[in-house]
């Protein structure tokens, strides 16, 4: 998850579709996009609310949250860079260095809670263990929302298990996503129910995804630093063909749930 190397010095081949696209300067990496971001905090009613953000990441949510004026933000990522990066640019918020479910927040301190394209990386036991934890930090009937993937219900355990394997493949990096049926259940018994729930196809056309989520100059920029590397580029390809394959079995969904 280091930053530091320059993208020409950078094993493109082998390195995690997240690390590349961070070092493409790609600031959005969920599968709804951005438009599914601010859906899901049109729902947030953040404003001089209690805040936290599991995974920020490269912060794309932490600038579309710093706009509606919270009281207070905590992001905790595992990725040392992006959180430095991310305190040099909000001096204001409190960034953690740590897994998600390993913080030392006070118990019932917050209304708000989002985690967006980080679950599904995380093995079953772990994702238990974070909405266990989303549960502890938040008030009662405070909100906690996610954006990740989920396999639809009609497929088997072994469709499943092959694409998780393919993905984890093209990804570089082992990924966890469950059915929709899976996440509910994992949901409801850990204390929340169900405020809203909305699903599509992750997006395919990467010029167009990338213009609505990252605005044309930086959409531009990225697709420059493509075209002019061979290796980027075949990469880029390999991901295209697998996303319009592996759709028919993947799809992007946000949750929003409140505490009970
Ligand atoms: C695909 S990126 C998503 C970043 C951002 N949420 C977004 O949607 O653009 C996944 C992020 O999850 C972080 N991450 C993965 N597992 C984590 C965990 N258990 N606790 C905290 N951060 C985690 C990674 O460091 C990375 O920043």
């Amino acid at each position: 998850m280091r930053n530091r190397i320059p993208l020409s010095k950078v094993d493109v081949d082998n390195i995690s579709v997240y690390s590349l696209f961070s070092k493409l300067g790609k600031k959005v990496l969920r599968p709804g996009g951005k438009p599914f971001s601010r859906e899901i905090l049109s729902y947030l009613d953040v404003f001089e609310k209690d805040v936290v953000e599991f995974a920020p990441g490269p912060g794309a949510t932490t600038l579309l949250i710093s706009k509606l004026n919270p009281k207070s933000y905590i992001g905790i990522d595992i990725d040392k860079d992006a959180c430095n990066k991310l305190s040099k640019k909000y001096p204001n918020y409190k960034f953690i260095n740590s897994k998600a479910h390993e913080n030392n927040i006070e118990s019932e301190s917050k209304d708000f809670i989002i985690v967006e394209a980080m679950l599904s990386l995380n093995n079953n036991v772990d994702k238990k263990l974070i909405i266990k934890e989303a549960n502890r930090i938040l008030r009662k009937g405070g909100c906690f929302a996610i954006h990740d993937m989920f396999y639809k219900n009609n497929l088997s355990d072994e469709t499943i298990e092959c694409s998780r394997d393919e993905v984890s493949n093209i990804f570089r990096q082992k990924v966890y996503p469950i059915k929709e049926q899976e996440w509910k259940e994992l949901l409801l018994e850990n204390g929340f129910e169900i405020i809203a729930i909305k699903d599509k196809e992750r997006e395919k056309s990467m010029p167009l995804k990338l213009i609505k989520d990252e605005g044309i100059f930086r959409a531009l920029l990225i697709i420059i630093k493509i075209i002019f590397n061979k290796q980027i580029k075949k990469r880029m390809k390999e991901m295209k063909t697998s996303i319009t394959q592996k759709n028919q079995y993947l799809r992007a969904f946000y949750i929003v749930l409140k505490k009970k």
